[in-house]
């Protein structure tokens, strides 16, 4: 199953009189299980084709498919939904609430799916077993490394149970051991979960980790190539 589908995609920012062509006819497919990640210089388009996918952002002109759905023209609420029923987000600051723990920081999209109080507790349960933190439950994001807090906003992104995660720079701010603990995570996720992962970066630590690498410049993909597999993670 297709989960990702750009259509001559671009994106064009217009800030006062200038215009910057960030996406200038992107066109990419993505199969359900992947573990891409999308490379290419500072300025090469990468986060803004990930709001697009992500339907945090709309293209100026091109189609954007996710999980089947036509999602160019939908509307606020519309994407909202999208986001909420199908998406996963990990950014390059980790992004959890501050006041609120690591469980609840990952049951926080649980509760705004309104699940009940106990499919919560067992996915969160789930959750954090996966992401090896069941002891940091009751932790607040600054009593976690920075690598446990990324940990804990992968749960979170995988908490729905979404089609897609998407990830912009996910270790861009983590040592190498914090940066391979969460690659670690996310390979596991993928493998067990089956979730498709997209992830945007520039580290070469993290781009070992890929089955697929697609790059972007000047706002073009200009190389796509699957990855041998072979000693990664070992
Ligand atoms: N909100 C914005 N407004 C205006 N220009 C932007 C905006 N976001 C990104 N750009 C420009 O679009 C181009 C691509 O940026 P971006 O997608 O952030 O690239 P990358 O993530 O690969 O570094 C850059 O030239 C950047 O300056
Ligand atoms: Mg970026």
């Amino acid at each position: 199953m297709e989960v990702v589908k750009t259509e001559n995609v671009t994106r064009i920012y217009r800030v006062g009189d200038v215009e910057t062509n960030a996406l200038r006819g992107v066109n990419l497919s993505i199969q359900s299980g992947e573990f891409t990640a999308l490379i290419g210089p500072s300025g090469s388009g990468k986060t803004t084709l990930l709001q697009l996918i992500g339907c945090l952002d709309m293209p100026t002109s091109g189609r954007v498919t996710v999980n089947g759905k036509d999602v160019t023209n939908l509307n606020r609420n519309q994407r909202a939904d999208i986001r909420a029923e199908s998406i996963g987000f990990v950014f390059q600051f980790f992004a959890l609430i501050p006041t609120l723990t690591a469980y609840e920081n990952i049951e926080m999209p649980l509760l705004l799916a309104g699940k009940s109080s106990s499919e919560r507790a067992e996915r969160v349960k789930q959750l954090l077993e996966w992401i090896d933190l069941p002891d940091r439950a009751n932790y607040r994001p600054d009593q976690l490394s920075g690598g446990q807090q990324q940990r804990v906003a992968v749960a979170r992104a995988l908490a729905i149970n979404p089609a897609l995660i998407l990830a912009d720079e996910p270790t861009a701010n983590l040592d190498t051991p914090n940066g391979r603990q969460v690659m670690d995570v996310m390979t596991r996720l993928n493998k067990e979960t089956g979730v498709t992962f997209l992830f945007a970066t520039h580290d070469p630590r993290v781009i070992q980790y890929a089955r697929r690498v697609v790059t972007l410049q000047d706002g073009l993909i200009i190389k796509d190539e699957l990855v041998e597999k072979s000693a990664v993670g070992a």
